[in-house]
Protein backbone atom coordinates (compact mmCIF):
# COMPACT_ATOMS: atom_id res chain seq x y z
CA UNK A 1 0.00 0.00 0.00
CA UNK A 2 1.02 3.61 -0.85
CA UNK A 3 2.08 6.02 1.87
CA UNK A 4 0.89 9.81 0.99
CA UNK A 5 2.34 12.58 3.36
CA UNK A 6 0.23 15.82 2.77
CA UNK A 7 1.21 19.04 4.68
CA UNK A 8 -1.94 21.51 5.34
CA UNK A 9 -4.10 18.71 5.39
CA UNK A 10 -6.39 20.13 7.65
CA UNK A 11 -8.74 22.17 5.23
CA UNK A 12 -9.23 23.02 1.56
CA UNK A 13 -7.24 21.54 -1.53
CA UNK A 14 -5.54 19.41 1.27
CA UNK A 15 -8.26 17.89 2.90
CA UNK A 16 -9.79 16.72 -0.12
CA UNK A 17 -6.39 15.14 -1.61
CA UNK A 18 -6.43 13.04 2.15
CA UNK A 19 -10.48 12.10 1.23
CA UNK A 20 -9.17 11.20 -1.84
CA UNK A 21 -6.32 9.31 -1.30
CA UNK A 22 -7.59 7.77 1.46
CA UNK A 23 -10.88 6.23 -0.14
CA UNK A 24 -8.26 4.52 -2.73
CA UNK A 25 -6.83 2.90 -0.18
CA UNK A 26 -3.61 4.72 0.24
CA UNK A 27 -2.21 5.44 3.59
CA UNK A 28 -1.94 8.96 4.04
CA UNK A 29 -0.10 10.76 6.82
CA UNK A 30 -1.94 13.69 7.23
CA UNK A 31 0.02 16.87 8.61
CA UNK A 32 -1.59 19.95 9.46
CA UNK A 33 -0.62 23.15 12.36
CA UNK A 34 -3.28 22.17 15.01
CA UNK A 35 -4.95 18.30 14.97
CA UNK A 36 -7.06 19.34 17.94
CA UNK A 37 -8.85 21.97 15.75
CA UNK A 38 -8.69 19.77 12.56
CA UNK A 39 -12.39 18.67 13.22
CA UNK A 40 -13.20 17.31 9.45
CA UNK A 41 -9.61 15.65 9.03
CA UNK A 42 -10.41 13.88 12.67
CA UNK A 43 -13.35 12.64 11.88
CA UNK A 44 -12.15 11.33 8.61
CA UNK A 45 -9.10 9.66 10.68
CA UNK A 46 -12.42 8.01 12.71
CA UNK A 47 -13.78 6.45 10.16
CA UNK A 48 -10.67 5.43 8.22
CA UNK A 49 -7.75 3.34 9.65
CA UNK A 50 -5.56 4.40 7.02
CA UNK A 51 -5.30 8.21 8.01
CA UNK A 52 -3.41 9.36 10.65
CA UNK A 53 -3.06 13.03 11.82
CA UNK A 54 0.16 14.18 13.35
CA UNK A 55 1.01 18.03 14.08
CA UNK A 56 3.00 19.84 11.78
CA UNK A 57 4.02 24.00 11.19
CA UNK A 58 5.56 24.05 8.26
CA UNK A 59 7.20 27.16 9.25
CA UNK A 60 8.73 25.65 12.34
CA UNK A 61 12.27 24.03 11.92
CA UNK A 62 12.12 22.13 15.21
CA UNK A 63 8.35 20.85 13.89
CA UNK A 64 9.88 19.71 10.58
CA UNK A 65 12.58 18.18 12.31
CA UNK A 66 10.41 16.11 14.49
CA UNK A 67 8.45 15.08 10.94
CA UNK A 68 11.26 12.63 10.64
CA UNK A 69 10.21 10.68 14.07
CA UNK A 70 6.53 10.56 13.09
CA UNK A 71 7.51 8.77 9.34
CA UNK A 72 10.40 6.43 11.39
CA UNK A 73 11.35 3.59 9.16
CA UNK A 74 8.91 4.18 6.99
CA UNK A 75 8.90 4.37 3.44
CA UNK A 76 6.77 7.82 2.02
CA UNK A 77 5.53 6.85 -1.75
CA UNK A 78 4.56 10.68 -2.19
CA UNK A 79 5.21 13.95 -0.55
CA UNK A 80 2.79 16.51 -0.81
CA UNK A 81 3.70 20.17 -0.35
CA UNK A 82 0.10 21.74 -0.36
CA UNK A 83 0.27 24.05 2.82
CA UNK A 84 0.85 27.44 1.76
CA UNK A 85 -0.52 31.40 2.41
CA UNK A 86 -1.89 34.12 -0.14
CA UNK A 87 0.46 36.44 2.23
CA UNK A 88 0.01 39.95 3.19
CA UNK A 89 -3.64 42.03 2.02
CA UNK A 90 -3.86 42.39 -1.77
CA UNK A 91 -3.68 46.11 -1.15
CA UNK A 92 0.01 45.41 0.52
CA UNK A 93 1.43 43.33 -1.78
CA UNK A 94 2.29 45.53 -5.00
CA UNK A 95 4.77 47.94 -6.61
CA UNK A 96 2.97 50.76 -4.56
CA UNK A 97 2.81 49.28 -1.32
CA UNK A 98 4.59 46.65 0.06
CA UNK A 99 4.43 44.81 2.92
CA UNK A 100 8.05 43.56 3.40
CA UNK A 101 7.51 41.66 6.66
CA UNK A 102 4.49 39.56 5.54
CA UNK A 103 6.12 39.19 1.88
CA UNK A 104 9.01 37.07 4.20
CA UNK A 105 6.68 34.99 6.17
CA UNK A 106 5.11 34.01 2.54
CA UNK A 107 8.80 33.54 1.09
CA UNK A 108 9.38 31.50 4.32
CA UNK A 109 5.77 28.85 4.08
CA UNK A 110 5.22 29.00 0.40
CA UNK A 111 9.23 28.55 -0.82
CA UNK A 112 11.62 27.86 2.00
CA UNK A 113 9.14 25.25 4.01
CA UNK A 114 8.86 22.65 0.95
CA UNK A 115 12.43 22.32 0.80
CA UNK A 116 13.02 22.18 4.65
CA UNK A 117 9.98 19.06 4.52
CA UNK A 118 11.53 17.75 1.63
CA UNK A 119 15.22 17.70 3.15
CA UNK A 120 13.33 15.94 6.22
CA UNK A 121 11.97 12.98 4.28
CA UNK A 122 14.66 12.50 1.42
CA UNK A 123 16.13 9.19 2.93
CA UNK A 124 12.41 7.99 3.50
CA UNK A 125 11.27 8.87 -0.10
CA UNK A 126 14.34 7.43 -1.37
CA UNK A 127 13.26 3.83 0.09
CA UNK A 128 9.89 3.80 -2.58
CA UNK A 129 9.12 1.90 -5.22
CA UNK A 130 8.17 5.29 -7.46
CA UNK A 131 8.55 7.92 -4.80
CA UNK A 132 7.39 11.36 -5.73
CA UNK A 133 7.66 15.09 -4.30
CA UNK A 134 4.83 17.53 -5.35
CA UNK A 135 4.59 20.93 -4.83
CA UNK A 136 1.09 22.40 -4.94
CA UNK A 137 2.19 25.72 -6.78
CA UNK A 138 -0.19 28.24 -8.59
CA UNK A 139 -0.05 29.86 -12.07
CA UNK A 140 0.41 32.82 -10.75
CA UNK A 141 4.22 31.54 -9.95
CA UNK A 142 4.90 31.15 -13.72
CA UNK A 143 7.61 33.26 -15.13
CA UNK A 144 5.61 33.50 -18.82
CA UNK A 145 2.52 34.19 -17.25
CA UNK A 146 1.91 38.06 -16.05
CA UNK A 147 -0.61 38.76 -13.56
CA UNK A 148 0.84 42.03 -12.09
CA UNK A 149 -1.26 41.01 -8.69
CA UNK A 150 -0.09 39.56 -5.51
CA UNK A 151 3.59 40.25 -5.76
CA UNK A 152 4.92 38.56 -2.42
CA UNK A 153 2.52 35.35 -3.45
CA UNK A 154 3.51 35.28 -7.07
CA UNK A 155 7.33 35.63 -6.59
CA UNK A 156 7.25 32.99 -3.58
CA UNK A 157 5.50 30.38 -5.88
CA UNK A 158 7.92 31.00 -8.59
CA UNK A 159 10.35 31.05 -6.30
CA UNK A 160 9.63 27.58 -5.35
CA UNK A 161 9.16 26.31 -8.97
CA UNK A 162 12.67 27.08 -9.38
CA UNK A 163 14.27 25.21 -5.89
CA UNK A 164 12.06 22.08 -7.04
CA UNK A 165 13.54 22.52 -10.55
CA UNK A 166 17.23 23.07 -9.12
CA UNK A 167 16.73 20.12 -6.71
CA UNK A 168 15.34 17.79 -9.54
CA UNK A 169 18.58 16.07 -11.14
CA UNK A 170 20.36 14.88 -8.04
CA UNK A 171 16.62 13.63 -6.89
CA UNK A 172 16.44 11.99 -10.63
CA UNK A 173 19.81 9.89 -9.69
CA UNK A 174 18.03 8.81 -6.03
CA UNK A 175 15.02 7.69 -8.64
CA UNK A 176 12.66 10.57 -7.00
CA UNK A 177 10.72 12.03 -9.11
CA UNK A 178 10.03 15.94 -8.71
CA UNK A 179 6.21 17.77 -9.94
CA UNK A 180 5.00 20.77 -9.47
CA UNK A 181 1.65 21.10 -9.88
CA UNK A 182 -1.29 23.99 -10.25
CA UNK A 183 -4.25 22.91 -8.78
CA UNK A 184 -6.98 25.24 -10.53
CA UNK A 185 -8.74 27.91 -9.23
CA UNK A 186 -10.33 26.46 -6.26
CA UNK A 187 -13.36 27.09 -3.82
CA UNK A 188 -11.07 27.42 -0.91
CA UNK A 189 -10.64 29.81 1.86
CA UNK A 190 -7.74 30.75 -0.17
CA UNK A 191 -9.41 30.99 -3.48
CA UNK A 192 -12.82 31.87 -2.24
CA UNK A 193 -16.62 30.87 -2.99
CA UNK A 194 -16.16 32.45 -6.57
CA UNK A 195 -13.43 30.30 -7.92
CA UNK A 196 -13.98 28.20 -10.76
CA UNK A 197 -13.73 24.71 -9.32
CA UNK A 198 -14.49 22.80 -6.49
CA UNK A 199 -11.83 21.21 -3.75
CA UNK A 200 -12.98 17.81 -4.48
CA UNK A 201 -12.62 18.26 -8.35
CA UNK A 202 -9.15 19.93 -7.83
CA UNK A 203 -8.12 17.13 -5.62
CA UNK A 204 -9.77 14.05 -7.95
CA UNK A 205 -7.47 15.98 -11.10
CA UNK A 206 -4.43 16.16 -9.16
CA UNK A 207 -4.48 12.72 -7.67
CA UNK A 208 -4.85 11.57 -10.95
CA UNK A 209 -2.11 13.83 -12.06
CA UNK A 210 0.18 12.35 -9.25
CA UNK A 211 -0.51 8.85 -9.92
CA UNK A 212 0.57 8.87 -13.49
CA UNK A 213 4.41 10.58 -12.49
CA UNK A 214 7.39 8.47 -13.80
CA UNK A 215 10.76 9.79 -13.02
CA UNK A 216 10.42 10.34 -16.95
CA UNK A 217 8.07 13.37 -16.19
CA UNK A 218 10.71 15.06 -13.94
CA UNK A 219 11.00 17.69 -13.42
CA UNK A 220 7.74 18.78 -14.52
CA UNK A 221 5.27 22.04 -14.19
CA UNK A 222 1.25 20.46 -14.69
CA UNK A 223 -2.40 21.48 -13.91
CA UNK A 224 -4.96 19.59 -11.98
CA UNK A 225 -6.09 18.21 -15.13
CA UNK A 226 -2.47 16.85 -16.74
CA UNK A 227 -1.91 19.69 -19.02
CA UNK A 228 1.56 20.36 -19.32
CA UNK A 229 1.94 24.59 -17.70
CA UNK A 230 4.74 26.38 -19.29
CA UNK A 231 7.27 27.45 -16.47
N1 LIG B 1 -7.33 27.91 -3.90
C1 LIG B 1 -6.75 28.23 -5.06
O1 LIG B 1 -7.40 28.75 -5.99
C2 LIG B 1 -5.29 27.93 -5.28
C3 LIG B 1 -4.76 28.24 -6.55
C4 LIG B 1 -3.42 27.97 -6.79
C5 LIG B 1 -2.64 27.39 -5.80
N2 LIG B 1 -3.19 27.11 -4.57
C6 LIG B 1 -2.30 26.49 -3.59
O2 LIG B 1 -2.90 25.31 -3.09
C7 LIG B 1 -2.44 25.04 -1.75
C8 LIG B 1 -3.64 24.81 -0.84
O3 LIG B 1 -4.42 26.00 -0.87
P1 LIG B 1 -5.97 26.05 -0.44
O4 LIG B 1 -6.66 26.74 -1.52
O5 LIG B 1 -6.43 24.72 0.03
O6 LIG B 1 -5.84 27.08 0.78
P2 LIG B 1 -6.49 27.12 2.23
O7 LIG B 1 -7.87 26.60 2.22
O8 LIG B 1 -6.23 28.52 2.69
O9 LIG B 1 -5.59 26.09 3.07
C9 LIG B 1 -4.24 26.38 3.32
C10 LIG B 1 -3.68 25.24 4.13
O10 LIG B 1 -2.31 25.52 4.41
C11 LIG B 1 -2.10 25.38 5.80
N3 LIG B 1 -0.99 26.17 6.31
C12 LIG B 1 -0.75 27.49 6.20
N4 LIG B 1 0.35 27.82 6.86
C13 LIG B 1 0.84 26.68 7.42
C14 LIG B 1 1.95 26.35 8.24
N5 LIG B 1 2.81 27.29 8.66
N6 LIG B 1 2.14 25.05 8.60
C15 LIG B 1 1.28 24.09 8.20
N7 LIG B 1 0.19 24.34 7.46
C16 LIG B 1 -0.01 25.62 7.07
C17 LIG B 1 -3.43 25.83 6.41
O11 LIG B 1 -3.48 25.40 7.76
P3 LIG B 1 -4.19 26.30 8.94
O12 LIG B 1 -5.64 25.92 8.93
O13 LIG B 1 -3.48 25.89 10.18
O14 LIG B 1 -3.98 27.74 8.57
C18 LIG B 1 -4.39 25.10 5.50
O15 LIG B 1 -4.47 23.75 5.84
C19 LIG B 1 -1.59 26.26 -1.35
O16 LIG B 1 -0.23 25.97 -1.53
C20 LIG B 1 -2.05 27.33 -2.35
O17 LIG B 1 -1.07 28.32 -2.56
C21 LIG B 1 -4.49 27.36 -4.30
Amino acid sequence: METILITGANRGIGLELVRGFASSGRHVIACCRQPAEAGDLQSLAEERDNVEVHALDVGDPSSVAALAGVVGDRSIDVLINNAGIAGPSFQHQGLADMDYEGWAETFAINTMAPLRVLQTLRASLANGANPRVVTITSQMGAIGLDMPVMFAYCSSKGAVNKVMRLAAPELKREGITVALLHPGFVQTDMGGPGAEITPEASAQGLISVIDGLTLDDSPCFKTWEGNDHVW
